[in-house]
């Protein structure tokens, strides 16, 4: 598959920071309006202060400011899910998540193409 989205994560795993477990990963958020937004993960000696690449491309969007996603393509070696800490996040802003997609990548390759609810049926939510 030749999406632009693809590419963006595949992109932005090349900039991960991640000299302690040596897992890039790069992440591409489509927001509603359509632009797209990128992050990878950023590990740090304190290893609890790493951040995740899915996380940092949220906080691209909002910083571009748009509030709502629709596809998400995340780029590793081995097509892993994201974490669920990532999960809450993205559900924080995914438009809505019976229709947002997550596009796992393996290398150059797409391998799995989720509805986000599929990822977290049973999200919280402190309004009920
Ligand atoms: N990581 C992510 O970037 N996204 C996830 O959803 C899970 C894990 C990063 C954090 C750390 O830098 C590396 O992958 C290994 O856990």
């Amino acid at each position: 598959m030749n999406d632009a989205l693809i590419q963006a994560a595949i992109e932005a795993r090349q900039f991960a920071y991640a000299p302690y477990s040596e897992f890039r990963v790069g992440a591409a958020v489509e927001a509603a309006g359509g632009e797209v937004f990128t992050g990878c993960n950023v590990e740090n000696a304190s290893i609890g202060l790493t951040t995740c690449a899915e996380r940092n491309a949220i906080a691209a969007m909002i910083r571009g400011g748009e509030t709502k996603w629709t596809r998400i393509a995340i780029a590793t070696e081995n097509g892993a899910r994201p974490c669920g800490a990532c999960l809450q996040v993205l559900q924080e802003f995914a438009s809505d998540p019976a229709q947002c997609r997550a596009i796992l990548i393996a290398g150059e390759t797409p391998v799995a193409d989720f509805k986000f609810v599929e990822l977290l049926p049973h999200p919280f939510e402190s309004r009920g």
